[in-house]
């Protein structure tokens, strides 16, 4: 049996060499939308309409048996050498790794074998796997959270697992039963636990990872694949309080575009964005907004829309035409990763601003209408939306030769909206909401 996939701590069990056969038993997407909204018009004008429709699967990708993980054959192998622990204060973003991974692999003929957790350590992968060659490999962002409790807590996982499932499926890989890894998730927290400080701010990021490890130059279906969590201790993303970015809206690349891949949260669309984040930063700004241009159906003009930022989504607190307060953010036309933190923006801001006379919209907005509302004084803030910062303001955007200032007082480093969403959440993730539904005892 040959095998392309050897780690330290993972001995070969499964063939590599699998062919898939199709099935028949396709075309229904397991994944549907959880919030069937009605479509604005320039949607039903689209050949690609939205994201869940668009949603391209192998035709096996449902077969119960190759989804299906068994969480109680978890097998742990715990570390003789454990690590010491690095002072909070001294945390780097994705540096230090706590002592174990949890992995699972899989094969197109006997889909996921026994769940391991196994001490943390480098796998061994021969040259001619697929992952190096045809990026086979999608993953997830999500953290755990000490509540204040002391009990550990993780937010919304099921919408991790459910974008995960989608991205894997849209690459041939495999899908699997989200609830069972969340729960293998749950027992690999547990274990590392310690790595996870007491302190309101700090908390465990983890990188859910999918990669095709079939050995071969043909581009194909991956016949083999492997799925491994790893967990890094992290600290707050503005440990001294917010400090508002500025933007470069970049007008000579794309990151994503109805119909294509940039809504998928997969290794290739992230390498690409370097060289144009360089380029803003050599010009001072932190972060690129990506555009997309497009005929706006109101005047039949093209515009520059608004779509999302770096590794955040965008919103924009704007007071409209008609002197309502409006909170905006792009619509999942494609051309944005759906986030769980805008997701999460959206329902609390519907719940919890629309009795102060806020409307929130998924719609598109494009550059013109954000400068010619800082122009009358009605852009009031902007910001974006991630699991690592939670929301982060923003001050200034480059575009079209002049800088749009973006509502926020030069002695303020956030609005309003944005500090309350933060406060929200994280009071959320912190446990300040006893029971609230997105928080999950791990
Ligand atoms: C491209 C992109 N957009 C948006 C987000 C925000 O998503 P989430 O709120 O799920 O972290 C991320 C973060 O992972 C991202 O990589």
């Amino acid at each position: 049996m040959a095998s392309s996939l050897r780690s330290l701590h993972h001995l070969p069990r499964c063939t590599r060499q699998l062919q898939r056969l199709p099935s028949l038993n396709a075309s229904r997407c397991l994944l549907q939308q959880q919030h069937q909204q009605q479509q604005p018009r320039w949607q039903q004008q689209h050949r690609f309409q939205s994201q869940s429709k668009a949603d391209i699967h192998a035709p096996d990708a449902l077969n119960p048996k190759l989804i299906s993980i068994d969480a109680s054959t978890l097998e742990v192998e715990e570390t003789a050498d454990p690590k010491e622990l690095v002072p909070h204060h001294q945390l780097v973003f994705g540096a230090n790794f706590t002592d174990h991974m949890l992995s699972l692999e899989w094969t197109a003929k006997e889909g996921w074998f026994p769940p391991r957790i196994t001490p943390y350590g480098p796998l061994s992968l021969d040259p001619a796997t697929c992952v190096f060659h045809y990026g086979f490999e999608c993953f997830e962002g999500m953290k755990a959270y000490r509540g204040k409790d002391g009990e550990l807590y993780l937010f919304r996982p099921d919408m991790n697992m459910a974008r995960f499932n989608k991205s894997s499926s849209r690459l041939a890989l495999p899908m699997f039963d989200g609830k069972m890894l969340i729960e293998l998730i749950k027992k690999f927290v547990r274990l590392d636990e310690r790595f996870i400080p007491n302190d309101r701010g700090y908390s465990l990021y983890l990188r859910p990872t999918m990669i095709g490890t079939q050995r071969t130059l043909g581009v194909g279906p991956p016949g083999s694949a492997l799925l491994y969590v790893i967990a890094s201790p992290v600290g707050p993303y503005y440990p001294t309080g917010f400090k508002a970015i500025s933007l470069e809206a970049t007008t000579y690349a794309l990151r994503a575009w109805p119909g294509g891949t940039g809504h998928y949260k997969v290794g290739g669309n992230y390498a690409p964005c370097i060289v144009p984040q360089m380029k803003a930063a050599e010009k001072g700004l932190h972060q690129n907004l990506w555009l997309f241009e497009d005929i706006d159906p109101e005047t039949g003009k093209p515009e520059q829309f608004a779509t999302e930022v770096g590794t955040m989504n965008l919103f924009a607190a704007i007071l409209n035409k008609q002197g309502q307060k409006e909170l905006v953010t792009a619509p999942l036309d494609g051309t944005i990763l759906q986030g769980v933190t805008r997701d999460s923006i959206l329902t609390l801001a519907r719940e919890r601003l629309a009795s102060e006379g806020w409307i929130v919209n998924e719609r598109r907005f494009h550059m013109r209408e954000l400068d010619e509302a800082a122009n009358e004084g009605r852009l009031l803030e902007v910001f974006g939306s991630g699991t690592a910062a939670v929301v982060s303001p923003v001050r200034a955007i480059s575009w079209d030769g002049k800088m749009i200032e973006c509502g926020l007082p030069a002695n303020e480093e956030a609005g309003p909206v944005a500090q309350r969403m933060k406060d929200w959440i994280e009071g959320i993730q912190y446990g300040d909401e006893p029971g609230h539904p997105w928080s999950v005892k791990v």
